[in-house]
């Protein structure tokens, strides 16, 4: 057991931790209110190494481990969250699952772009009547003689869909088969039979843009189908696996700038004569605050170290991801309790935290599915 961070993964924190402050804290506020796609900023990350943190140099990347990309996530989530969605979908759904799955022309094709930033990638699973039941998607791709397929179906909540060169799209093309039936495939959206629909408005992580998209006809080759036929759930759900470390750190960052903001301000704010943080009902709340904050580093680190080793880390991962996001949501609420009228104002950003904090309990698996993935394989029942 070592809990010191090597010299690479502290330098590529530096970086996060570097641009994060000088280029998205300062623009935060803008592109929450705007809603617009953070596009130059996406650019800058790119340029740094951090649209692939995991992406080995010869397809794009930096090349380095899951600690780093956990660092790098928490350093840009802290700054704004709405970032580090568009990150973390680059990072572990896009690029991960072309690396775990994809053969080498696949990887050379579309890996490149997404890990330098200078193309966003998306991860289309959801779809308007099947979310956490994944399974039940009816998006169908039919195969014909000559071994390519036709797509026709909706995908629903496409993160980064309105701006994204290439999808990893998964289709049922056995419906008798349920989970079996279902193939990933690589898709441009530059070709024929590719919709977008209108970009969602949203509660939080508003410069992150979301949308429906709809397949009509839309040809894939053969060589556009990500691993084999029938693997696509299994590829789903193992890149899930990955995310769910990402949108964990996400939430970390998320929860730190709200309990940095509060220690901040408890010490400042006076009431009855004396600092609100001498209060021992708000210094109960800042320890709680701080235990969650620490059990949530600990157990995504925990899940990061896992899968670094080449260890299976699904249980982990779903442990990390259900305590963080639930770390973040209690830490946001408390701070903006603390924070009080300042709390619900927009001139201050803690407001934006508690709106941002509440996707990490939602997307990549809601806490229900977590604790369902986590009872199912302690107990072995369903
Ligand atoms: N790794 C590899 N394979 C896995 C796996 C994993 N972690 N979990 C399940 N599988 C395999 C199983 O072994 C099984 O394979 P076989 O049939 O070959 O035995 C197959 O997948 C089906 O597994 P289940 O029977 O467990 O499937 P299920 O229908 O009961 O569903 C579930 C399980 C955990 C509920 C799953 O549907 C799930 O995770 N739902 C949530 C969906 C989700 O997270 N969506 C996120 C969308 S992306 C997103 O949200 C991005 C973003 O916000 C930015
Ligand atoms: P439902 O599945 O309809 O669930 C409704 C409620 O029922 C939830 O509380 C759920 O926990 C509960 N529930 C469902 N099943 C069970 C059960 N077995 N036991 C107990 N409770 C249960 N998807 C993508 O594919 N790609 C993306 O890039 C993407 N980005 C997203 C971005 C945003 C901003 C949002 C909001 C969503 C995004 N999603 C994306 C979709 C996201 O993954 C789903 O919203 C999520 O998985 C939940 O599905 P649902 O919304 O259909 O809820």
């Amino acid at each position: 057991m070592d809990f010191r961070f090597t010299e690479e993964q502290l330098m590529i924190q530096d970086v996060a931790r570097r641009i994060a402050q000088e280029k998205i804290a300062p623009s935060a506020e803008h592109f929450d209110r705007s809603g617009e796609f953070p596009l130059e900023n996406i650019r800058t990350l790119g340029e740094s190494g951090l649209m692939g943190i995991e992406v080995p140099a010869e397809y794009g990347g930096a090349g380095m481990d899951p600690i780093s990309y956990v660092l790098a996530m928490i350093e840009v989530a802290t700054a704004d969250a709405a970032h580090s969605t568009i990150m973390s979908v680059n990072n572990s759904l896009f690029c991960n699952g072309i690396l775990t799955n994809g053969n080498e022309e696949q990887k050379q094709k579309y890996v490149r772009a997404i890990a330098e930033g200078r193309e966003i990638g998306a991860f289309a699973l959801t779809e308007p009547q099947s979310g956490s039941d994944a399974t039940a998607m009816r998006c169908r791709a039919v195969r014909q003689a000559d071994g390519s397929y036709v797509v026709n179906g909706k995908k629903s909540w496409i993160t980064s869909g309105p701006v994204a060169k290439y999808i990893v799209l998964f289709a049922q093309t056995d419906p008798d088969k349920g989970s079996r039936g279902i193939t990933a495939f690589l898709v441009d959206t530059a070709k024929p039979g590719f919709h977008r629909g209108k970009t969602e408005p949203k509660l939080g992580i508003r410069a992150s843009a979301t949308c429906e998209i709809e397949f009509q006809d839309y040809v894939v080759a053969p060589e556009e189908v990500l691993g084999e036929e029938g693997q696509g759930f299994r590829i789903a759900m193992s890149v899930l696996d990955a995310g769910r470390i990402g949108i964990a750190s996400q939430a970390i960052g998320i929860a730190r700038a709200a309990y940095e903001a509060t220690l901040a301000y408890v010490k400042e704010r006076k009431a009855f004569g004396q600092p609100i943080g001498a209060f021992q009902m708000t210094q109960a709340k800042i320890a709680d605050m701080k235990c969650k904050l620490d059990a949530a580093l600990l157990l995504t680190l925990r899940a990061a170290w896992l899968k670094g080793q080449g260890q299976r880390f699904t249980t982990e991962a779903s442990v990390a991801k259900l305590t963080a996001s639930e770390a973040a949501m209690w830490i946001a609420h408390q701070a903006v309790q603390i924070h009080a009228g300042m709390g619900y104002s927009k001139e201050m950003p803690i407001e934006r935290y508690f709106r941002d904090a509440k996707i990490t309990e939602i997307y990549e698996g809601t806490s229900e599915i977590q604790r369902l993935v986590i009872a199912r394989n302690e107990t072995g029942l369903r």
